[in-house]
């Protein structure tokens, strides 16, 4: 393990103790399969994912497992693995379309190797999420396509919105349920399906996976403006940088300051720190971080009706601390 991946296990927040294993099983399984003929796809891949990375994803979907009931872990370290591969595919992507330059506290990857290389290796990490669950039965490798096919609608719904003050709260949460939720979603649906609960109960999971990718972003929304960047190991104003329609932003049209950078490309330092003073100073990040909690909230109610277990709690803990992160 390299000195990131071991800080970042360090890191582990309580919730997550009862799952140490089965995310050790995933991270070895990710080494494995993100092996290719050709050195560079591996580096680029390797170059992310030991950069950190709080793996979010699979340890929503193991604990909601564990708390339906399951056992045998197997097929959900594959599919875990699945999900922490196109979630890094989509970033790899994510920072060519958003002209990052920060990621994970490092270059990010088109800095570092390229726009044409990153791009592939997004391909290639697609690809191997589908490699390695493939073996499983038609309808859930259909409802992982299904997520993969509404994270390109919602960055494509999003990039419809770049700088362009027409754009909704309906608008936003539309982006944001395809962009990121939907990976949530069908990750505690395949979860609750594998630990064999009822169809209702299949349903209701994926809804609770909806609300915790609602939540998470919306708070990713509001660490883009007052985060620390030698936490989050991203630049502090890149939503408003790249007019992108961030929650915080599109609550903040109403305030000339905000307005005038989200539409202005290129509009300087000193306009963007004038912004993000004013989306402080008008409590934005405040009501978005508390609209962040009523959608965790939703989720938590459901996690609630799941049979009482230290794996239930554990979830409903970490879906707090998601609400409440720094990083
Ligand atoms: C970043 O996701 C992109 C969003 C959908 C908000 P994470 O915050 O899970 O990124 P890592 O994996 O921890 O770097
Ligand atoms: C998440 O949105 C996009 C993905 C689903 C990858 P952001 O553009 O806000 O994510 P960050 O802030 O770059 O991590
Ligand atoms: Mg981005
Ligand atoms: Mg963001």
């Amino acid at each position: 393990m390299s000195q990131d991946s071991s800080s970042r296990s360090q890191r582990a927040t309580a919730p997550l103790r009862l799952i140490e294993g089965d995310l050790a099983l995933v991270e070895k399984r990710i080494a494995e399969v993100i092996r290719a003929r050709e050195p560079r796809l591996t580096e680029i891949a390797d170059y992310l994912i030991n950069a950190g990375g709080k793996r979010v994803r699979p340890a929503v979907a193991l604990l909601v497992f564990r708390a339906c009931g399951g056992v045998d872990v197997t097929d959900m370290v594959d599919l875990s693995v699945s999900l922490e591969l196109i979630h890094t595919a989509t970033l790899l992507h994510d920072d060519i379309i958003d002209s990052s330059d920060v990621r994970r506290g490092k270059d990010a990857a088109p800095v570092r190797f390229g726009i044409a290389d990153t791009l592939v290796t997004g391909d290639f990490l697609f690809s191997r999420a589908f490699q390695v669950c493939g073996r499983f039965e038609e309808n859930i490798v259909r409802w992982a396509a299904d997520a993969c096919v509404q994270l390109t609608e919602g960055e494509i719904l999003q990039g419809r919105f770049r700088r362009n003050t027409a754009v909704t709260e309906q608008d936003y949460f539309e982006i944001i349920a395809r962009k990121t939720a939907s990976l949530f979603a069908v990750g505690t649906r395949i979860a609750a399906y594998l630990a064999k609960m009822p169809a209702a109960d299949v349903d209701e999971m994926e809804r609770c996976g909806r609300e915790i990718g609602i939540a998470f972003q919306m708070i990713d929304d509001v660490l883009d403006i007052e985060g620390d960047p030698a936490k989050t190991g991203k630049r502090v104003g890149a939503d408003l940088i790249d007019g992108n329609p961030s929650l915080t932003v599109v609550w903040g049209l109403t305030l000339p300051a905000v307005r005038r950078a989200f539409l202005e490309e290129d509009c300087g330092a000193a306009a963007i720190e004038e912004a993000l003073a004013a989306l402080k100073e008008g409590g934005i990040a405040t009501r978005v971080r508390e609209a962040a909690v009523a959608h965790a909230t939703a989720a938590a109610a459901i996690i609630d009706r799941l049979p009482a277990s230290s794996f239930r709690d554990n979830i409903r803990a970490l879906v707090c601390d998601l609400v409440d992160r720094q990083l």
